[in-house]
């Protein structure tokens, strides 16, 4: 036993000589983030320590061809860009210029995974969750940026741009939708670095977990939901799960209440069969009700979808419907 570990003392020893040797060699490192991790919310903030002397540019270029482009000055170390991902498999390329000539190359897989596709819920083998908030990544960075929290509970940010938070988090929150403690930078209120019954595996890897499910942080702040609904019959799987964050982006959307699609989009993601699918009544004119695409009398202003007819959390009748009985859920639009 003694001697097996002494060889792998060894072999790790020379391991390190080995790279620490390689590194005296190249123009360029990419310190985050980490290949082949799964991103939640298709951010990746890409962080090169870059050495002028070798390198004056740096290129890095995602699978859709949008580049962005990087400075070797000389005047830093690192230099840092965050890069939006896109669903699926993101295979993003680090390039590194001297006079216009490429001398070094460096790729990281990334997987953004989608909570409502079941094509694009599970990465390919290999990948996993990568985590950055522990001591040994922030070490790295304590030198140009304040890794401290400096946030007052139930405070709101009078300038946003003094959270400690914000230099490398900005883009967060860029979406038109913006959930209040978000945009506030109050990201600790959620962050509170705790895990629940279903992550419990990301205990101690970052300071910032959140627990799934996510429920009770939510209702903390949204306690006149969790009375009202706590008091309806049926509710629906992912909500009765108190998994919201599958529907609900917690900081900022293009989709109005920050929901992860426009709400037809995010129903169908899950039932797919309802795509096109005869449902409610096999009408004379089409195949099936309408679900989109027209106007909904019930509410002004806006399209019909799924929600027109479904509650999307809770409801005292069978099929979550909006009306207690099923004569009542017609006669909201169609009046005699
Ligand atoms: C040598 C100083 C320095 C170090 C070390 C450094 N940064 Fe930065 N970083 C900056 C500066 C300055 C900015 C402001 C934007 C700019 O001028 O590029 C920044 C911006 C950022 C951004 C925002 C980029 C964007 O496109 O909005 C992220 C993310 C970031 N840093 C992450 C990190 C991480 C993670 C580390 C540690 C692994 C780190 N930085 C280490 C200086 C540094
Ligand atoms: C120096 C830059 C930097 C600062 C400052 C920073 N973060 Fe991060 N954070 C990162 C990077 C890099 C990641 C990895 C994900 C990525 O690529 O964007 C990350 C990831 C996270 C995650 C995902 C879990 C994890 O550990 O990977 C959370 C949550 C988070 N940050 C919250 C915060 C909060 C809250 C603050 C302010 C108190 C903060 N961050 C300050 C750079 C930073
Ligand atoms: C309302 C609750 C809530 C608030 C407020 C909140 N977050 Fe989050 N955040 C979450 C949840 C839940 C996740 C877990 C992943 C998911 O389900 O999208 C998450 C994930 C993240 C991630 C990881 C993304 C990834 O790709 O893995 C980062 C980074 C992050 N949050 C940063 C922040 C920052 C910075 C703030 C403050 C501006 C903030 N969050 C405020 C709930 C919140
Ligand atoms: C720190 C307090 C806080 C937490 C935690 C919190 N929220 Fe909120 N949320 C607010 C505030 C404040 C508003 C804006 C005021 C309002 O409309 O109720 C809001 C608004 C919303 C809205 C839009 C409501 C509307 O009628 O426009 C949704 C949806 C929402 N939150 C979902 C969530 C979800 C999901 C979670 C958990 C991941 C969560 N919230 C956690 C404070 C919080
Ligand atoms: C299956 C997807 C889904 C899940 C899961 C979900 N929501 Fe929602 N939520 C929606 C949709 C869709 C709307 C918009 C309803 C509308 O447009 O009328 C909404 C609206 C809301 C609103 C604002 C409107 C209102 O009813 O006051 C709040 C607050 C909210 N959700 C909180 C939560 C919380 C908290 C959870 C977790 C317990 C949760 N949601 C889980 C889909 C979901
Ligand atoms: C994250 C996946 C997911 C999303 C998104 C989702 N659902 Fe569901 N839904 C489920 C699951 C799981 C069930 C329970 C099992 C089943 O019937 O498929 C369910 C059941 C239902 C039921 C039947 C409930 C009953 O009591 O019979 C209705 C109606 C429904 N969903 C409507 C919607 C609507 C409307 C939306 C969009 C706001 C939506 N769903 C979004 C996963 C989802
Ligand atoms: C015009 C009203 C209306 C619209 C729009 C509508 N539904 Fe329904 N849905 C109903 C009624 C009524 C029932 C119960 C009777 C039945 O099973 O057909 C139902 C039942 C369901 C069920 C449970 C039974 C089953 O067939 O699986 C699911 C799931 C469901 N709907 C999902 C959706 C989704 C997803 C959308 C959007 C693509 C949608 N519905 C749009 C009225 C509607
Ligand atoms: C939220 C609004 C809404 C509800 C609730 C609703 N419908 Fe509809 N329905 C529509 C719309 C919109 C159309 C499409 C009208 C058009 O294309 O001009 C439609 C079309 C129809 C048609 C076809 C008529 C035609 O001209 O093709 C029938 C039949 C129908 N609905 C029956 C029902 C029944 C039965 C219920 C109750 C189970 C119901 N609808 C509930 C909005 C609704």
């Amino acid at each position: 036993m003694r001697s097996c570990i002494c060889i792998k003392y060894i072999l790790s020893l020379l391991l390190c000589s080995l790279l620490l040797f390689a590194q005296d060699d190249v123009g360029f490192r990419v310190l985050s983030p980490q290949t082949m991790g799964i991103s939640d919310e298709g951010i990746a903030s890409f962080v090169i320590e870059a050495d002028s002397k070798k390198i004056d540019f740096l290129l890095i270029t995602t699978d859709a061809n949008k580049r962005y482009s990087i400075e070797v000055n000389g005047e830093r170390t690192h230099y840092c860009k965050s890069v939006n991902l896109y669903m699926g498999v993101n295979s993003i390329k680090v390039a590194g210029y001297k006079n216009d000539v490429i001398i070094q190359e460096q790729t990281r897989e990334l997987f953004f995974r989608s909570k409502v596709d079941k094509h694009l819920k599970y990465p390919p083998a290999g990948y996993s969750k990568k985590y950055f908030h522990n001591q040994e990544s922030e070490k790295l960075c304590a030198k140009c940026h304040d890794m401290s929290v400096n946030e007052v509970s139930g405070v709101a940010f009078e300038d946003i741009t003094k959270s400690n938070c914000y230099e490398c988090h900005k883009s967060i929150n860029q979406e038109k939708h913006s959930h209040a403690p978000s945009v506030n930078w109050l990201c600790t209120s959620c962050h509170n670095g705790e895990v629940g019954v279903l992550n419990q595996e990301d205990k101690d890897k970052t300071k910032y977990s959140v627990p799934d499910p996510i429920e009770e942080v939510c209702f903390l702040c949204h306690k006149k939901h969790k009375d009202e609904w706590g008091k309806k019959r049926f509710s629906h799987e992912p909500a009765e799960s108190g998994r919201c964050s599958r529907c609900h982006n917690s900081h900022s959307s293009p989709s109005e209440f920050y929901l992860r699609e426009p709400s037809w989009d995010l129903c169908t993601g899950c039932h797919k069969d309802k795509i096109d699918g005869v449902h409610v009544v096999k009408t004379f004119a089409r195949e099936a009700h309408p679900t989109h695409n027209v106007k909904d009398p019930s509410r002004e202003g806006k399209e019909l979808s799924c929600i027109s007819c479904h509650n999307p959390h809770v409801s005292n009748a069978p099929s979550l419907l909006q009306s207690e009985t099923s004569m009542g859920l017609c006669s909201r639009c169609h009046k005699k």
